[in-house]
């Protein structure tokens, strides 16, 4: 007989093993996150892990996912709690190797290197871990699928099963997610919606500096950002952000200047340097590391139509020093004055910190915590800071210059063209 698709209700299954409740008298489900022991990741995730929640790490090749991942379990472990990490990349051996250096042996760690997903279930059976660490999601196949190892669906699949063990038992599952700069189809993407947690971890390869952030959260805010340092005995807090950022700064040099900013809740000193070069091409370069490209090309029409600073036919770089990502209106300003420096040559003040949103108009705008990041400019020792005309509620040691456009920052911090 011939299927027919759609037509009629479907077959009866037996009754439903769900019951509507009125909201009111739902038990809570209690989304209690344990601190991992690492105050950066906790930072992120607000609190810590929750039992039964499943976490997908993403980050680019040598970032240091193993790393992170292998410290969070060690610190579990450090308390007692039954923790297991899964290789499917490494041999036992190499993950010993690692744990050494990262001061990460203890009893309550087990270790097994297999990629098979039936074989870690049964493996989570025998050790009944608090927390798993499965390196990485891309490794592991289900010899139950038709599709290879690394595919889409074998990816899906496994994923979903452990995520279904995960709620059924209350274990913290991390996964280790591979991205590539093209993000490939088997990548975290797929995965995103099966997940609680997305973390992403990444930085400049060259500075030790690791950032992690969450993309997703079902258990709280995704705005803090955690700041890690690479060293050789692993990933340890960055005690004084500023410090670190400002840490390379030479002063009396121009294009440069020191914007006060926030990343999630946490205030930062961030130098910014632009060049303004004489440019040989048609379409002059226009480079922006750190900084957003978008908000760097505004800035610059802003500078040319409301301020009378023309740099449409040189080519304009501009950078945040020593890795930093600023992903914050208010370093607007800050950029707009180290590419006013850089084309007059003028230096800023050594003592002088910049914030403010510009506006198309040229005008400065307000920002958020203004209170927390001129403090944290003081802390550092600034003297000045340049800030849009509103400004109240200055922190003690800092004489703040209100200014209500960018033209009039520009004349205060004394770059502005002869
Ligand atoms: N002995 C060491 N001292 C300092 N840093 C080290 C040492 N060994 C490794 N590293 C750092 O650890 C990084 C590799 O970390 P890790 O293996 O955790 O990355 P990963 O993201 O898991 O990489 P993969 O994608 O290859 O699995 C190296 O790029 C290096 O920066
Ligand atoms: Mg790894």
């Amino acid at each position: 007989m011939e299927e027919v698709v759609g037509s009629g209700p479907e077959p009866a299954v037996g009754p439903p093993e769900s019951v509507p409740t009125p909201i009111g008298e739902v038990v809570d489900g209690g989304a209690d996150a344990r601190p991992t022991g690492v105050g950066e990741v906790d930072r992120v995730l607000g609190g810590g892990f929750v039992a039964g929640s499943v976490t997908l790490l993403g980050g680019e090749p040598g970032i240091g996912k193993s790393t992170l991942l292998l410290q969070l379990v060690g610190a579990a472990a450090a308390r007692g709690t039954t923790s297991l990490y899964v290789s499917g990349e490494e041999s036992v051996g190499q993950v010993r190797g690692r744990a050494d250096r990262l001061g990460a042996i203890h009893d309550s760690l087990w270790l097994v290197s297999e990629t098979s997903l039936p074989h870690i279930l049964d493996h989570l059976e025998t050790v009944q871990p608090e927390i798993v660490v499965i390196d990485s999601i891309q490794t592991l196949y289900d010899p139950t699928l038709s599709s290879a190892p690394g595919s889409v669906t074998q990816v899906r699949e496994c994923a979903s099963r452990l995520v279904g063990y995960a709620k059924r038992h209350g274990t913290t599952v991390l996964l280790v997610g591979h991205v590539t700069k093209e993000g490939t189809l088997a990548g975290p993407r797929v995965l995103e919606h099966v997940v609680d947690t997305v973390l992403e971890f990444d930085g400049d390869r060259h500075h030790g500096l690791r950032l992690l952030r969450a993309s997703k959260h079902r258990f709280g805010a995704t705005t803090e950002v955690g700041l890690l340092q690479m060293e050789g005995s692993g990933l340890v807090t960055v005690e004084d952000p500023s410090g670190l950022f400002l840490s390379d700064r030479v002063t009396g040099v121009s294009g440069s200047a020191v914007v006060a900013t926030v990343d999630g809740n946490r205030p930062l000193l961030v130098e910014v340097q632009a060049l303004v070069a004489n440019s040989n091409l048609a379409t002059p370069r226009r480079s922006a590391q750190g900084v957003d490209s978008g908000r760097l090309a505004m800035l610059l029409a802003v500078l040319e139509r409301r301020c009378g600073i023309t740099v449409s036919g040189s080519d304009v770089y501009a950078l945040a020093v020593g890795g930093a990502r600023i992903n914050d209106p208010g370093a607007d300003l800050a950029v707009a004055l180290a590419v006013a420096s850089s084309l007059t040559g003028q230096p800023l003040g050594d003592d002088v910190a910049a914030v403010g949103e510009v506006g198309l108009g040229g005008e400065l705008r307000q920002v958020s915590h203004l209170d927390r990041r001129l403090s944290e400019a003081a802390r550092m020792g600034f003297r000045r800071a340049i800030v849009p005309q509103a400004t109240v509620n200055v922190p003690a040691g800092l004489e703040v210059l209100r200014a209500p456009t960018l033209r009039a920052a520009i004349a205060l911090a004394d770059v502005a063209p002869a």
